[in-house]
């Protein structure tokens, strides 16, 4: 099929080589021109295992090219995805869903009137039936829209997009059906679930995901509140609670909690939206996900001045990992920035390692230390905070290696995923969160 994908982000720039690699010819539309320009040279403008090549690939096949706006081109298009963000609108919970209607505005003029227009975008519920309302007074004609949500997770995004547990698209008519049925047509004969809905559902299917996904990891970081002051063992809880086949063992780890371009604005923006539509109290409970994930930040803070005392200039913390999860080089909402930044504001120095982020945190935070030599990074430090669980420092001999720069053997698994016995067996004093590790050693 001929298709477009508008918004180049995160989703956007996957679901489009998504498509080339099914075979389909893609148009991308990305307004930013550096971002742009990378995708034209085949270039991915984030980190995502494996989607360079996947990208290069399907350029060098040709089913695949970028542009700034729609031409003429974009008229012979059967199927155009919406991808834009739709970030929280700055002092409100709300989702800005402005680039969307910017968006069907863009297509309005180039949209045949037998072609099919499936927004992807994370949206409040109703918000499909405005756009169909903004392009149908644009385009003179009532267009096909319908919506299809997208459940792929930075780092597994391609392998997410090719081979998801469920297809979900919301319709109001049999052109819009038959259509996503014919893009996705590989994957379905795979035997993937496939559910046709109507519109609001698949527009809540998203957001009640999330909402679920968030509230399962806050109530595991509420028990580890509960085990702190009990001397009860939030990881052992969490793998006993696990085995219930009705809870399930995924997404149970206590940690610093969730963060990231989605999770966090998608609660929001849920309370946001059910508040406008007079049931707020069916969702007030997110209001305590949110806090409960907050303090789990600054529970962090608190381990430090417990050990460190209650003044912490001139003490040197080493923060190992930015990005809201490993494989990620995303800031937005990361726990480990909002961590380094608690401890910075108790006066402390401190030193941010990551993988392959730390570009962004030098410009994004100029006052930590970005040092990607591990043992520089950790020469002389204080303490050292888990904050990302990369491979990196689970593996290998980063207790011993550490251990020799460090001018304290202190260090605090903000996610819980570290090694205990090495750790302690190199000489580390090691505290993890919901843990109480020196009673299990
Ligand atoms: C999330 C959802 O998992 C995807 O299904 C969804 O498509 C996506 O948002 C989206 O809305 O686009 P993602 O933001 O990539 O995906 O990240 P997750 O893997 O969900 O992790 C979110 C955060 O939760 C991370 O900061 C992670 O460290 C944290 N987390 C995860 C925990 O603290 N404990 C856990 O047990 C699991």
């Amino acid at each position: 099929m001929k298709i477009t994908v508008i918004g180049l982000g995160y989703l956007g720039a996957t679901h489009a080589v998504a498509m080339a690699e099914l075979g389909h010819d893609v148009i991308g539309i990305e307004a930013n021109p550096q971002k742009l320009a990378d995708l034209q040279n085949g270039i991915v403008p984030f980190y995502e295992p494996g989607l360079d090549e996947a990208l290069k690939n399907v350029i060098a096949k040709g089913n695949i090219k970028f542009k700034a706006d729609h031409d003429e081109e974009s008229r012979q298009a059967d199927l155009h995805f919406l991808c834009v963000g739709t970030p929280q609108l700055p002092g409100s919970y709300a989702a800005n869903t402005e680039y969307l209607h910017s968006a069907v505005k863009a297509l309005a003029p180039y949209l045949r009137q037998d072609a099919v227009v499936a927004g992807k975008s994370t949206v409040p519920v109703g918000t499909s039936a405005i756009l169909t309302q903004v392009l149908a007074d644009a385009a003179g004609f009532a267009p096909h829209l319908a919506w299809n949500p997208e459940f792929l997770r930075e780092g597994t995004a391609l392998e997410d997009s090719l081979r998801p547990d469920r297809i979900v698209i919301g319709v109001n008519d049999e052109v819009s059906e038959q259509a996503l049925r014919k893009v996705y047509k590989k994957i379905l004969d795979h035997g993937t679930p496939f559910l046709v809905t109507d519109i609001p559902t698949a527009e809540l299917v998203k957001v009640a995901a999330n909402s679920f996904l968030a509230t399962k990891i806050s109530f595991i970081n509420a028990m580890a509140e509960i085990a702190e002051v009990s001397g009860a063992d939030a990881v052992a809880l969490a793998e006993a609670i696990g085995y219930d086949e009705r809870i399930g063992n995924k997404f149970l780890r206590n940690g610093i909690g969730f963060g990231g371009g989605c999770l966090p604005k998608d609660i929001r923006a849920f309370m946001a939206r059910a508040q406008e539509l007079g049931v707020g109290k069916a969702v007030d409970f997110l209001a305590d996900v949110d806090d409960v994930n907050l303090r789990r930040r600054a529970r962090v803070v608190d381990l430090l001045n417990r050990e460190l005392g209650a003044d912490l200039s001139g003490k040197r913390v080493l923060v190992l990992g930015a990005a809201f999860k490993p494989d990620s080089d995303d800031l937005r909402d990361s726990p480990a920035i909002a961590v380094a930044k608690l401890i910075k504001v108790t006066g402390a120095t401190v030193v941010v390692h990551d993988p392959i982020s730390l570009d962004h945190v030098r410009a994004q935070n100029p006052d930590f230390v970005a040092e990607q030599d591990l043992a520089l990074a950790a020469t002389g430090a204080d303490a050292v905070v888990l904050a990302t669980e990369w491979a990196q420092y689970r593996e290998g001999h980063i207790p011993a290696d550490l251990g020799k720069v460090v001018a304290n053997k202190l260090v605090i698994d903000g996610r819980n995923a570290l090694k205990v016995e090495k750790w302690q067996q190199a000489g580390w004093r090691l505290i993890a969160l919901g843990r109480n590790v020196e009673a299990t050693a």
